[in-house]
């Protein structure tokens, strides 16, 4: 008996043993995409995970989490219906699905126009044909990998999360339309006892997001990568000031504003995870000009071989170093 109980003692050990082995060694590293708001910016988006594609291969953009706000929602959900291994395959059709946007297969003016929009509407424009769009020429409705988009509810006030459980038509349909829904132009979106505008609105970059979703196969931080593909450049050029009149002031105050801001996002996301591994980093060296939203196909040509080229100038320098960079950058407005 005491024989019996001791080998009983012996092989539950054992077992125990094999499994926290089995836990240890189940931790995978994870790999995250993490994409920028920015308007009508999504094509430079695309051709930067094309010059990424190109620099890295297949496995080097392999992403097991996408995480995006805003118009980054939407290209989340374009790179995520291809699986693993597809990632040739995601790219190309995100260039091909960037192409294939304009103005009217975005949004469309209400029966009554403007006035409609203003007071009868949640927002100017009735974007449906746009969910017609992506319905035609998506070559399939499933998500294939970690998502989270990143939504403003404005019931509540709070910066909501969406995940690939919600399905692809809730999530692409409701989710990233209420992501990319620029409060006042186009409509927002009630959903599950929430009303969804751009997450944009108070987090343009949502790297929390994506390392929490890496944690479900991660065990650490060290064991996560990330990329991030911004909208906004990351120059401020030196001006002279000297002639300046009111309004010129106060657009250059905006822009260095912006320029901040833009770094601020980056720089605490490298300070509160200090030991993520923050890989590549894409970003416009100058700012993408255009009128926003108009989807005018040369300037969507322009922004993807503009991602494109950013890319590869990223991959050259080398990991890391663009998120040094900005952390040098960082510091020196600050002291
Ligand atoms: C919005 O646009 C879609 C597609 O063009 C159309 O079917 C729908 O009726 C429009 N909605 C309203 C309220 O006009
Ligand atoms: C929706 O939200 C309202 C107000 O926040 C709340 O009173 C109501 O119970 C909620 N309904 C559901 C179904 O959660």
């Amino acid at each position: 008996m005491k024989g019996r109980i001791s080998l009983l003692l012996c092989m539950s050990v054992a077992l125990l043993h094999l499994a926290i082995m089995l836990q240890t060694t189940s931790a995978t590293p994870c790999k995250a995409l993490v994409l920028e708001a920015g308007g009508d910016r999504g094509a430079y988006q695309a051709g930067a995970l094309k010059g990424l594609y190109e620099g890295l291969g297949s496995e080097g953009i392999d992403y097991d989490v996408v995480s995006g706000v805003s118009i980054g929602s939407i290209n989340t959900i374009a790179y995520s219906i291809f699986p693993s291994g597809e990632e040739k395959e995601a790219t190309d059709w995100m260039i091909e699905f960037w192409e294939g946007i304009t103005r009217e297969n975005v949004f469309v003016n209400w029966p009554y126009s403007v006035p409609e929009g203003l007071f009868y509407q949640k927002g100017l424009f009735n974007t449906s044909v746009f969910i017609d769009y992506v319905k035609e020429i998506a070559p399939r409705q499933e998500i294939f990998r970690k998502v989270t988009l990143g939504a403003t509810d404005l019931k509540s006030g709070k910066f909501v999360r969406f995940t690939e459980e919600l399905g692809f038509e809730d999530l692409a349909f409701k989710g990233a339309k209420g992501s990319s829904a620029i409060p006042g132009i186009f409509p927002a979106v009630d959903f599950m006892n929430m009303t969804l505008v751009d997450g944009g609105v108070e987090n343009y970059l949502d790297v929390a997001g994506a390392i929490d979703r890496c944690m479900e196969i991660a065990d650490t931080d060290e064991e996560i990568t990330i990329d991030v593909i911004m909208c906004n450049g990351d120059t401020l050029d030196i001006v002279d000031t000297s002639d300046y009149n009111t309004i010129d002031v106060v657009m250059r105050y905006r822009k260095v504003t912006k320029y901040r801001e833009e770094m601020r996002w980056i720089n605490d996301a490298l300070v509160t995870f200090p030991r993520v591994n923050f890989r590549y980093l894409v970003i416009p060296e100058k700012p993408l000009k255009g009128v926003p939203i108009l989807f005018n196909k040369k300037h969507t040509r322009r922004m993807i071989n503009l991602g494109r080229e950013d890319a590869w100038k990223a991959i050259e320098k080398g990991p890391y170093t663009q998120f040094d960079k900005i952390k040098e950058t960082m510091e020196a407005i600050q002291s």
